[in-house]
């Protein structure tokens, strides 16, 4: 989409709008979780649940993890299925299961039940997003820092990802439930053409719902929850948002095209309504990215499976270094437990095949894991600061910054 917006205060927002930046912005995907010892030190005493759903805790954790590791950005400490109270599913999380939704969503009558009139109840989030903007807005304590405005990320889940933990019940290997309610509302039209890829430059897709059909319904049900929730969440202070699709991976490229592109084109364009850039996140998804190009994020999130340069190419990278979209990623999480040695070579690639190019965002390809050294995680913020600088402009050329080897 053109860029209307005015230049933002924060190098991680000016890259999501692939604006010129002084350095390459830097976050962590799970930034607060369990490998922190300040993050299990609130756990000692809360469980998740109370953390997301306490604006005080939240905000805490948040911000404590953004300032000891010193990164351009803070998301939100929250959780992908905090919608599901509102809209009448009961969940919980069990130690060492991960989630668990107790009345897994199989039926027309039990996707016609889930409520859309209660995103109030989420309210608690933007509460969390309003404490953690208020923190940052204030002129930094820390003598060292660079004055740069933190950006703040809040998020949610697509409807994909989050229609498989409704309908599977919890994570899942192959989304066997999930795919049977999505094939079950094939219309015999569907059954004799695909929707075929279109032109960046094209009208996206319209989104139709045929209340008659669960998945579609279903699909619907969840744009309209996420799209409030997302505006609370901008309302509050969140300078972008993140949508993850964390499992859309699992999907050919067809069936994402058939079933999820224009719900999740339709999520990311309200998102986008309310001012602010999204970044559209999933894992496993290098056969997926020319689709999830057409969904129009600003900002598609690359895990570190495909090479970043291969990765923006097949989001549309030009020869002469320009993109129609910025990327994220897409440090494998696991090279944190590597040699030093070893991860400087691996973070250095990363930013040599960004080449210094506007729209860059380094991050990892998927969340930290627990057990990560929290040294390994502050070693790359390092390393990007001192590797990643301004260059002077020349003329024409797009390049804001480069890599000193
Ligand atoms: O710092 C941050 O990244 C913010 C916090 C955050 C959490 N969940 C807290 C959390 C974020 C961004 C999420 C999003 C989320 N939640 C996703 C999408 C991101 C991804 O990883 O792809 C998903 C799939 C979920 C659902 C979820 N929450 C699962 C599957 C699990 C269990 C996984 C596990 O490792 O046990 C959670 C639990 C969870 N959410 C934890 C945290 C820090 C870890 C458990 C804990 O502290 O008890």
């Amino acid at each position: 989409m053109p860029d209307t917006h005015p230049i933002a205060s924060s190098r991680f927002v000016r890259a999501c709008l692939r604006q010129p930046v002084d350095r390459t912005p830097v976050w962590f995907l799970r930034q607060a979780g369990r490998y922190m010892p300040e993050y299990m030190a609130v756990r000692k005493h809360h469980s998740l649940l109370e953390i997301c759903r306490t604006p005080a805790l939240a905000a805490e954790v948040t911000i404590t993890a953004a300032e000891r590791l010193g990164v351009d950005a803070a998301i939100i400490f929250a959780d992908l299925l905090l919608p599901f109270t509102p809209m009448g599913l009961d969940f919980e999380f069990v130690n060492g299961e991960g989630p668990v939704v107790h009345s897994p969503i199989r039926t027309l009558d039990q996707v016609r039940a889930l409520r859309t009139d209660r995103t109030d109840d989420l309210r608690y989030v933007s509460e969390a997003i309003a404490k953690v903007a208020k923190h940052f807005a204030a002129p930094p304590a820390n003598a060292t820092s660079d004055q740069d405005q933190l950006g703040i990320i809040g998020f949610c889940g697509a409807p994909f990802t989050l229609a498989s933990y409704m309908i599977e019940g919890g994570s899942s290997r192959s989304y066997i439930e999930t795919k049977k309610l999505m094939y079950a509302s094939t219309t015999s039209n569907e059954l004799s053409s695909r929707p075929e890829a279109r032109s960046a430059e094209a009208e996206r897709p319209a989104f139709r719902v045929d209340a008659t059909a669960a998945w579609p319904l279903l699909m619907d049900k969840l744009i309209t929850v996420l799209a409030a929730y997302a505006q609370q969440q901008v309302e509050a202070g969140a300078d972008v948002i993140q949508v993850f699709d964390s499992w859309a991976g699992a999907l050919s490229v067809a069936d994402y095209r058939q079933y999820c592109l224009a719900p999740t084109t339709e999520l990311i364009r309200r998102i986008q309504s309310f001012g602010v850039p999204v970044i559209y996140f999933g894992v496993d998804t290098a056969s997926l990215l020319p689709t999830f190009r057409e969904t129009g994020a600003d900002v598609i999130g690359l895990d570190w499976r495909i090479p970043l340069d291969e990765g923006w190419r097949a989001l549309g990278l030009h020869s002469d270094g320009t993109a129609p979209t910025a990327v994220q990623g897409n440090l494998d999480p696991i090279t944190l437990f590597a040699p030093e040695a070893v991860l400087e070579a691996h973070v250095k690639e990363i930013l040599a095949q960004a080449a210094g190019r506007p729209g860059h965002i380094f991050n990892l390809g998927h969340g930290i894991v627990p057990n990560t050294p929290v040294d390994a995680v502050l070693h790359v913020v390092d390393l990007i600061k001192r590797h990643s600088h301004t260059t002077p402009r020349t003329s024409n050329e797009p390049t804001s910054h480069a890599i000193r080897s």
